[in-house]
């Protein structure tokens, strides 16, 4: 009894409220980093150049003069997102029903209340726990081989690599997760309430099914346009993208050289017509020069 009144005398903690703080505050990086993410990957769909271009953009290739980038930047900005991310993780165990008993509890409730809100947690938990593992190979893979992104090598690494199972579980996690998490942070916040609340969540919720949808097909065309690419690649895998293009230019260049020798021939034939300056100078004899050799 004596120990239970020494607890309740002891103020609040406001841990409990910081950790919710930080873990939303990862959850919105994340979540905004991830719809740039998937438009960044989404260059596929428009073509190899255009990925290359990406890629290169974010080696930081404009900083250098030779145009070659810095995966350097790239391996920095991974292990940034994967810190986030452990940190988010870590952050959002703490609302896992972590027993069995927890977890029936969850759904009975879930069941009886029927309410969408609630539903879209539970998913938040069944995505949230795929990813721990999905997220993880991807991000290490990233983070390991910063310089092996472009439109061949990272279409070798979907198909030859095997990787596009996993890219088809994580896309369709991470897309209801991350926009269900910032659907989420807006009613926790009450971010974008206006006047009439219940009317800016339906607005709210429209707008998370519409991202939800048009992200999931990029995520989905980009993995398509990829697997074809690594289809047509794989008796080539691991050759860059640039040395594919420098070897069909210089193909190019020496078709078009071909093709110019073949149609403009050697030396133009003119005719010499008698009496003019040309026949005359064709009619000089040549002047051979006796050189004088001198044995030493
Ligand atoms: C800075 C960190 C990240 C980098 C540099 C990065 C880079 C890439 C690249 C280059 C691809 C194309 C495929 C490949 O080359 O293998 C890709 C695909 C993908 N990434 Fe990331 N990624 C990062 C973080 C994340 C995170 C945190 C997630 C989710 C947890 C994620 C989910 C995906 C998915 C689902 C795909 C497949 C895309 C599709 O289906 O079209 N990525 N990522």
């Amino acid at each position: 009894m004596d120990s239970y009144i020494i607890e309740s005398n002891k103020k609040k903690s406001r841990l409990p409220a910081r950790l919710d703080f930080a873990q939303s505050g990862t959850g919105l990086i994340l979540g905004l980093f991830m719809w740039v993410h998937m438009m960044l990957i989404g260059s596929i769909i428009l073509g190899k150049g255009s990925f290359n271009f990406v890629a290169k953009t974010m080696e930081l290739a404009f900083l250098s003069e030779t145009g070659h980038g810095f995966p350097i930047a790239v391996f920095f900005a991974v292990l940034t997102i994967f810190t986030l991310f452990i940190t988010h993780a870590l952050l959002g165990v703490r609302k896992f029903p972590i027993s069995w008993k927890q977890h029936r509890i969850m759904r009975d409730q879930m069941q009886m209340m029927n309410h969408t809100d609630t539903n879209l947690w539970y998913v938040q938990v069944i995505t949230g726990f795929i990813m721990f593992f999905a997220g993880s190979v991807h991000l290490y893979i990233m983070m390991t081989n910063p310089g092996s992104i472009g439109p061949y090598m990272s279409a070798d690494r979907i198909v030859s690599g095997n990787m596009w199972p996993l890219y088809l579980v994580l896309l369709i996690c991470v897309e209801l997760h991350g926009t269900i998490g910032l659907y989420r942070l807006c009613m926790k916040w009450g971010w974008f309430a206006g006047k009439d609340a219940k009317k800016s969540r339906q607005a709210l919720k429209k707008f998370k099914n519409r991202a939800t949808i048009f992200f999931m097909t990029v995520g989905i065309l980009a993995l398509l346009v990829f697997i074809v690419i690594g289809i047509n690649h794989r008796d080539k895998v691991g050759e860059r993208y640039g040395s594919y293009v420098a070897v069909e230019q210089v193909e190019q260049v020496e078709q078009v050289q071909t093709d110019t020798a073949i149609a403009v021939p050697a030396e133009p034939q003119v005719p010499v017509v008698e009496g003019t300056l040309e026949s005359e100078q064709a009619h000089e004899p040549e002047i051979v020069q006796e050189v004088e050799v001198t044995h030493e």
